[in-house]
């Protein structure tokens, strides 16, 4: 790969978390050999004064990681040049600064822009076979709008080339859940619906919507995280054992999960669904105000979502997946509860709360990143009758090697850069994928118009309304909390 395009290189995404993640690739020299790093945006300004931007945005991240060396490196490969994206007249000095070798292109704009500037790629020139471009969420809104936008990528590039993100994909545990299921043989005899009993999946935000609500209040948290993160951990929790890492085999057995998830009817949505939507309250201990007060005006758009997911398949009858996620929640906290089935009779008459919390397996991904198992153990001492107590063995990464630092917490895109730049698309979206992935949450949506199901408030600092502890309790269970 001679050369990374960075559309949108001024913006939000590419100096919070793009470029500051070719810094940590070029740190720990795992950038190709002459890869020169290209920032286009519409901004008319020097590569210089576009450097020393970057310096700063790399810095502020770096964080006990600075390298004067690592610097110069990557300065050495920046380059900037203001374009108009969707113009193919004005990316032809784009195309003569990449020159000959193979490109990929990040299209870090917004995606109204997409069908634009990948025709006008096109037409440059910078969408010749051995070029590769990058989408980042999200893609359309609905099936329709992310049909129309991909037929267009479709147009100029072949579905190989495309590399659609989902950062959640590049985040270590998720792999490292990849990792536990198959690279074990003791947890996937028990992974199926004689084992367990249900799995738990949140992703709660403590931040609002802020100035984002232009943009959010198109999408709610149904499209903003269901729609892609959530269903995607769903997916690498429920699919069958791929025959190898090649990217087609994990992304059939993904697409397969997809197709098997039951539709929400409308019958279905009051069930099984919640929408909320927070109103002022304290978050960190401090007031914050409600959405509604953000946007300046009301709106139907949900910050919360809580859902109930059947899988319709042999492995998964009968184990009910409760997904939620939501904004201004207590906790900046994404975990998969995996919760087996208690003992077929219990002989030691313990608490049952205890049972509860034990047979469990938390997978963390944020705040800290942990897989951790909850067993039942023996109380030390010499109580008359055996007291048992629920212990909880973290099984990441730190445990293997005793007095070792845990590794640099990676940026997601890290991981999503490199595999793209080396053409390798395992983690990343194919089209049916994104397609079975809208008609599900297409048909939730559908079904909060034709219900008139609107959002319920919710005071910013809690877990959402009621409805959504309501959602588990029907089904005698409840939302694990953080220090169970
Ligand atoms: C983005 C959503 O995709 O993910 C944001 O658009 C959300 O609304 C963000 O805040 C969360 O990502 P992370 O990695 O901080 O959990």
């Amino acid at each position: 790969m001679t050369a990374l395009v960075l559309f949108g290189g001024g913006g939000d995404l590419a100096m919070r978390m793009l470029l500051p993640s070719l810094y940590f690739l070029e740190h720990d020299g795992l950038l190709p050999d002459g890869l020169k790093i290209i920032g286009a945006a519409r901004s008319e300004e020097t590569p210089e004064e576009y450097i020393a931007k970057v310096r700063t945005a790399v810095e502020s991240k770096a964080d006990g990681h600075w390298s004067d060396d690592a610097w110069s490196r990557l300065e050495a490969r920046l380059d900037y040049l203001a374009v108009d994206a969707t113009s193919a007249e004005s990316l032809k000095p784009l195309k003569d600064k990449v020159g000959d070798g193979a490109c990929t292109s990040f299209l870090a704009v917004s995606p109204s822009l997409y069908a634009k500037i990948v025709t006008a790629m096109r037409a440059a020139g910078l969408a010749e076979p051995e070029d590769r471009v990058v989408l980042e969420k999200p893609v359309g809104r609905d099936l329709e709008s992310f049909r129309a936008i991909d037929d267009a990528v479709a147009d100029a590039f072949s579905e190989h080339q495309v590399f659609r993100i989902d950062h959640y994909l590049g985040k270590e545990t998720v792999q490292n859940l990849i990792a536990l299921r198959f690279g074990n043989v003791i947890f996937e005899p028990l992974w199926n619906n004689l084992s367990i009993d249900h799995v738990q999946i949140t992703v709660g935000e403590t931040v609002g919507v802020g100035d984002r609500w232009p943009y959010y209040d198109e999408y709610g948290a149904l499209r903003d995280m269901l729609q892609n993160h959530m269903l995607q951990l769903l997916c690498l929790v429920a699919m069958e054992p791929p025959s190898d890492l090649d990217p087609d085999s994990v992304r059939n057995e993904k697409v397969k999960v997809i197709r098997s998830l039951r539709p929400i009817t409308d019958e279905d949505a009051e069930r099984t669904t919640v929408r909320g939507q927070y109103v002022s309250g304290t978050v960190d201990g401090k007031r914050v105000p409600g959405y509604d007060e953000e946007r300046g005006s009301d709106s139907d758009t949900e910050t919360f979502v809580a859902i109930r997911v059947d899988i319709d398949n042999w492995r998964w009858a009968g184990v009910p997946f409760f997904l939620r996620t939501g904004k201004r929640l207590p906790e900046k906290r994404t975990e998969i509860v995996i919760q087996f089935k208690p003992v077929p009779h219990s002989i030691f008459g313990q608490d049952a709360r205890d049972e509860d919390a034990a047979n469990r397996m938390i997978i963390e991904l944020q705040p800290e990143e942990d897989i951790s198992l909850t067993v039942m153990n023996k109380k030390p001492g010499l109580d008359q009758r055996m007291q048992l107590q629920p212990i909880k063995m973290s099984l990441s990464w730190g445990v293997g090697g005793k007095g070792d630092a845990p590794p640099r917490r990676r940026i997601a895109y890290e991981r999503l850069l490199l595999d793209a730049l080396n053409g390798d698309s395992t983690l990343f979206v194919r089209r049916d994928e994104a397609e079975k992935a809208w008609e599900w949450v297409d048909g939730v949506s559908q079904a909060w118009v034709d219900g008139n199901v609107k959002p319920l408030p919710y005071r910013a600092g809690t877990w959402g309304p009621d409805a959504a502890d309501m959602l588990m309790a029907r089904t005698g269970r409840d939302w694990n909390t953080s220090d169970a």
